[in-house]
């Protein structure tokens, strides 16, 4: 019996004998194998909407990357095989490879190979926008690096912006940006897994888009607000003779040239602004150039700036935009003092629980290693404390402190995050003046020009009072009234920076 030569296919082999090999079996049977596992995780994470964070990797991150190798050992068994028969036939030299429509077995091959690449280049083309939009999802974002970005996270869902995608600010639109960002993601996985990021995380953010271009595709720069109205209510840490006070204000946010006057205004419509700071966080400007509409410069300065002569070098020197502002529009650490007013303004802690603020912000602002380590503190502390401080009415009192005490965990499980130390102190917030400098860092009434222009403090022109004082004996003004400080008015504000006494605990 002759024997058949090994380049020849049998009548039942549907394909060239190249392709009868094992490394091609193992390769087509991994192939199969997670082209349907792909398949049906397609299908699953298509119902699930992109919800599931592990899904979305092992999808269009993991199996892909099988199923290639699966396809890529199929050509790779065939053209080890030639080349082991092309060997064994040592007198013929090795032809070039021949695709004749008119065999069968090329037809197969070709057949097979044409549907196969379709079928490819299909999820292919479905696979990469899906990674595309995997990567600027808020889940891949916000829960990729989970305890790195727990804060950002946890503040961003309880903001206003909570349904704005992280990339929106963070990246904006185009290629070049989209590419830019993932690269420095790379980075930032790198030292996610050795664990040496810098806690908490530094900003400013060096590598954020300008507002123009992140901001300013959603709000229009130009819109007038006109006043925006503030009703807080806020209640004693110490004995003071009233437990409470109000105080209701427009903030006078302006907008439109034709308004004339605004916050908003002053930054955009009348002048450019740019500044310069002493200090990695921009809280001491010390330098501050505006810029009118005819060109006209005029360069504000503080007395111990060290700009004071010469003017600091352009790589310091930033051009004043939203962000310089409302550098947290969306991750917000409210300081305890605040989140204490709204909880007992809303009945949420009972205000009558005797010394309440004061024991419940010492528990907030208090540093612990951990989160389970506070939540734990706060329990037992404030327990004890009510049980001390109550005796015989303890009893009664207790559901009040048991609800204080799941209020104040919720507020430090909101607003304080140990373990990656972030928290209000850590991030200073821009808007106001009251516990960080924020306006007050150039509106302090001591940035002058040299031909004697101050940067303007007077009370009246960035808010108006036009309610104050304890809630039985309120003052009302609609054009305005004079501060009255809360509580104890001394006059000392009047001299000072309101940071100077107000830490926010
Ligand atoms: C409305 C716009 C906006 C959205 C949406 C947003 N960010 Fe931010 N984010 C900012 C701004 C502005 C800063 C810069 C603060 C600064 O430089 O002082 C910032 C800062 C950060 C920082 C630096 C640390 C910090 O807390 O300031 C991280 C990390 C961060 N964002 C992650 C995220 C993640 C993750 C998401 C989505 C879950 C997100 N951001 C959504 C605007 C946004
Ligand atoms: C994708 C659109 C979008 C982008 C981008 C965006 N915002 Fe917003 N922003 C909104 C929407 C929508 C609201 C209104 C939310 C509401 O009132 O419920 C809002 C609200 C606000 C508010 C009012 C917040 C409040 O307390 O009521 C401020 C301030 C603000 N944005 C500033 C910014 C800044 C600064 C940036 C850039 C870092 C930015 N936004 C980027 C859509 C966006
Ligand atoms: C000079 C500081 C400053 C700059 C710069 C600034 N804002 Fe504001 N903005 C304010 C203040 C103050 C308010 C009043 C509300 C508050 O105190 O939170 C406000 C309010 C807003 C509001 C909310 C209005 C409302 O109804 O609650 C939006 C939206 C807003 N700003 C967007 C922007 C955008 C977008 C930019 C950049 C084009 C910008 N702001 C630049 C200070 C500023
Ligand atoms: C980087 C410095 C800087 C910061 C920070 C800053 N401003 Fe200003 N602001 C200026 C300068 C400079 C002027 C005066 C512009 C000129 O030359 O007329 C001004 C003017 C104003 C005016 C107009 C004053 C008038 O007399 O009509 C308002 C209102 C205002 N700022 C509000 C704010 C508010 C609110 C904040 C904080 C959220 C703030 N500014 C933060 C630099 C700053
Ligand atoms: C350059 C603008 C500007 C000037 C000048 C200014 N403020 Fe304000 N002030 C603000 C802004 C903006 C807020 C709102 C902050 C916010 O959104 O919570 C604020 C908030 C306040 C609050 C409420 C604080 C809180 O968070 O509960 C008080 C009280 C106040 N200002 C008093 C004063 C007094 C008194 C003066 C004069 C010494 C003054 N302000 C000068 C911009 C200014
Ligand atoms: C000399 C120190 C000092 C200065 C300066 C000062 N304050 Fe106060 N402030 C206090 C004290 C003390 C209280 C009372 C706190 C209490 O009874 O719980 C208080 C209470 C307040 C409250 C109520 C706070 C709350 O959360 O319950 C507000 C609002 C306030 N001050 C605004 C201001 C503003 C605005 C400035 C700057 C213009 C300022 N203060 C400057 C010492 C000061």
């Amino acid at each position: 019996m002759s024997k058949q030569p090994a380049d020849v296919p049998t009548p039942k082999q549907k394909f060239s004998v190249y392709f009868y090999n094992w490394t091609t079996y193992i390769g087509v049977l991994i192939a199969i194998f997670f082209f349907i596992v792909e398949l049906l995780m397609f299908a699953f994470e298509f119902f699930s909407h992109g919800q599931n964070l592990y899904l979305g990797i092992l999808t269009y991150a993991i199996l892909p990357v099988f199923l290639i190798i699966g396809l890529l050992l199929i050509p790779v068994g065939a053209l080890l095989k030639r080349r082991a028969v092309l060997k064994g036939k040592s007198a013929s030299k090795p032809g070039p490879i021949r695709i004749d429509p008119s065999v069968p077995s090329h037809r197969n091959a070709i057949f097979v190979f044409i549907l196969g690449t379709g079928i490819l280049l299909i999820m292919t083309a479905i696979g990469t926008y899906k990674a595309y939009q995997y990567t600027e999802s808020v889940a891949f974002c916000g829960l990729m690096c989970h305890d790195v970005m727990k804060p950002e996270h946890t503040t961003y869902i309880n903001s206003p912006h909570a349904r704005v995608k992280c990339v929106e600010c963070h990246i904006g639109e185009g290629a070049e940006w989209y590419v830019r960002a993932k690269i420095s993601g790379i980075r930032q996985v790198y030292h996610t897994i050795k664990g040496d990021y810098s806690r908490p995380i530094a900003t400013p953010v060096h590598n954020l888009r300008p507002a123009e271009e992140t901001c300013e595709r959603c709000h229009w720069p130009g819109k007038s607000y006109t006043s925006v109205e503030m009703n807080k209510t806020y209640f004693t840490a110490y004995d003071s003779e009233h437990p409470s006070w109000l105080l209701r204000m427009l903030v006078h946010v302006g907008g439109t040239p034709e308004k004339g006057s605004g916050i908003h205004k002053h930054m955009y419509i009348d002048n450019d602004i740019y500044f310069a700071a002493e200090d990695e966080r921009l809280q001491e400007v010390t330098w501050v150039k505006s810029v009118d509409k005819d060109g006209k410069e005029t360069v504000y300065t503080s007395e111990d700036s060290k700009w004071k002569d010469t003017p600091p070098p352009a790589e310091v020197i930033h051009k004043m935009d939203c962000m310089d502002c409302h550098n947290r529009p969306t991750h917000r650490y409210p300081y305890p003092s605040r989140l204490l007013n709204q909880a007992m303004a809303s009945n949420e802690i009972d205000p009558e629980l005797p010394g309440i603020k004061s024991k419940a912000m010492e528990l907030l602002s208090k540093e612990y290693t951990s989160e389970t380590e506070a939540l734990e503190t706060i329990d037992t502390e404030l327990t004890t404390h009510y049980r001390e401080e109550l005796g015989d009415n303890f009893a009664t009192r207790e559901p009040q402190v048991k609800k204080a005490v799941a209020s104040v965990q919720k507020m430090f499980q909101n607003s304080m995050f140990p373990e990656m130390k972030a928290r209000w102190d850590a991030y200073p917030d821009n808007i106001g003046h009251l516990v960080a400098p924020g306006c007050f860092r150039c509106h302090d009434g001591e940035h002058t020009s040299s031909d004697g222009a101050v940067i303007t403090k007077d009370c009246t022109v960035c808010h108006s009072i036009i309610e104050q004082g304890p809630p039985d004996n309120l003052e009302r003004d609609t054009r305005g009234l004079g501060f009255t400080h809360p509580f104890e008015d001394d006059g000392l504000w009047e001299d000072m920076s309101c940071t100077d006494c107000h830490t926010g605990n």
